[in-house]
């Protein structure tokens, strides 16, 4: 019971801790911190401490899963060996720094960072083998072309690797630099590759996101899409197109979402919450209606004008995808046009 009730914050406040917590390593790092303020930060670490400790104990869930419980359990056990550390004189509240991966776990981003990079890792792994390959051929090169006359930057091939590095990332620290024009040729080509495979990982990367989102934005949709009556017997390949077609929206009440006598090219599924079809008697739709079919299946303008009674969540689906899926299926065609048939024969509604 007390662990429900403490779940839903335990993450929130489990970050907040670590903010805490990190900020007070990171200002016990200055030398010149008077005594007071020492204490006063090191007083913080053990509060954390202690917090994460009781929560530890008695086993509030700050995440769901083995590796978060595994991270709760290091969060506690690593910063007491400080103590250890500080007998040989060593500043016992670094280790405190491993809150850092408590804050990084329970970071939204952090977790599709790792599924991108799970899902293209054979990509990644290509982009960095070809990374390595070029920097050793560079390596190699540079001891060739500038390891006699700089023995100190280029003497051997793993010395010449620094320089490859700093040249193929492009960050050209100018600790060395090759001095004959073939080494400084090479520089060049070297930095041009060091280019390309930045943006061959960049593209891999930006590409993995775009579909990583694509594809959680397609289940997400789907399990609202499986809530519509109107799509209950729709085999799964139509299912899918519709999913694919539908935009989630949400309104505030009050928000006019379609207006009489407008064009309409959208209709619209409720998942939650109520809409008023303006009428002199007004007519409420609720989860599982839909409206503004009307005005696509007679290209007419809006019948009548429709506002948020509550705060709603709708999907919404483009005309355009509208006449596919009429195309179709007809059973779905036919629902639809005989519930605008029968809406048309209903009191006029006014504005
Ligand atoms: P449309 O005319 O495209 O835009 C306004 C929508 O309000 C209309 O489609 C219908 O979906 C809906 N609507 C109009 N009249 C009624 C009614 N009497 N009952 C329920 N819904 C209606």
């Amino acid at each position: 019971m007390i662990a429900r009730l403490f779940s839903g914050f335990a993450v929130p406040a489990g970050s907040a801790l670590a903010v805490a917590g990190l900020a007070a390593v990171a200002a016990l790092t200055m030398p010149a911190l008077p005594e007071a303020a020492r204490l006063a930060l090191r007083a913080i670490l053990v509060l954390v401490w202690a917090a994460y400790a009781v929560q530890l104990g008695a086993g509030w869930p700050a995440s769901e899963g083995k590796t978060a419980r595994i991270i709760d359990i290091l969060a506690v056990a690593v910063p007491p060996f400080g103590l250890v550390m500080a007998r040989g004189g060593a500043d016992p509240s670094i280790l405190c720094g491993v809150w850092a991966v408590k804050l990084l776990r329970d970071l939204p981003a952090f977790r599709l960072v790792l599924r991108v990079a799970g899902n293209e890792a054979r990509n990644l792994f290509g982009v960095l083998a070809l990374f390595a390959l070029i920097l050793f051929a560079a390596s190699l090169l540079a001891y060739l072309l500038e390891g006699a006359a700089q023995p100190e930057a280029f003497g051997s091939v793993p010395r010449a690797m620094w320089w490859a590095v700093t040249t193929l990332t492009t960050t050209g620290y100018g600790d060395a630099i090759p001095h004959s024009t073939l080494g400084r040729m090479l520089a060049g080509l070297v930095m041009m590759c060091g280019i390309g495979v930045f943006a061959l990982m960049a593209g891999i990367l930006a590409t993995g996101f775009a579909e990583e989102l694509r594809r959680q934005d397609f289940s997400r949709v789907w399990q609202l899409v499986a809530g519509v009556p109107l799509f209950a017997g729709l085999p799964h390949r139509d299912l899918a197109e519709i999913v694919r077609a539908l935009k989630p929206r949400r309104l505030a009440p009050g928000a006019v979402i379609c207006r009489k006598g407008q064009p309409g090219n959208e209709m619209y599924f409720i998942l939650e919450g109520r809409v008023q079809v303006a009428s002199a008697s007004p007519v409420e739709l609720g989860s599982g209606d839909y409206f503004g079919e009307m005005a696509l299946v007679s290209g007419e303008p809006r019948f009548a004008t429709v506002v948020a009674a509550t705060p709603v969540s709708l999907l919404a689906l483009h005309i355009s995808d509208f006449q596919t899926l009429i195309e179709r299926d007809s059973t779905l065609a036919d629902t639809i046009r005989h519930t605008a048939e029968e809406r048309r024969r209903s009191p006029t509604p006014g504005s």
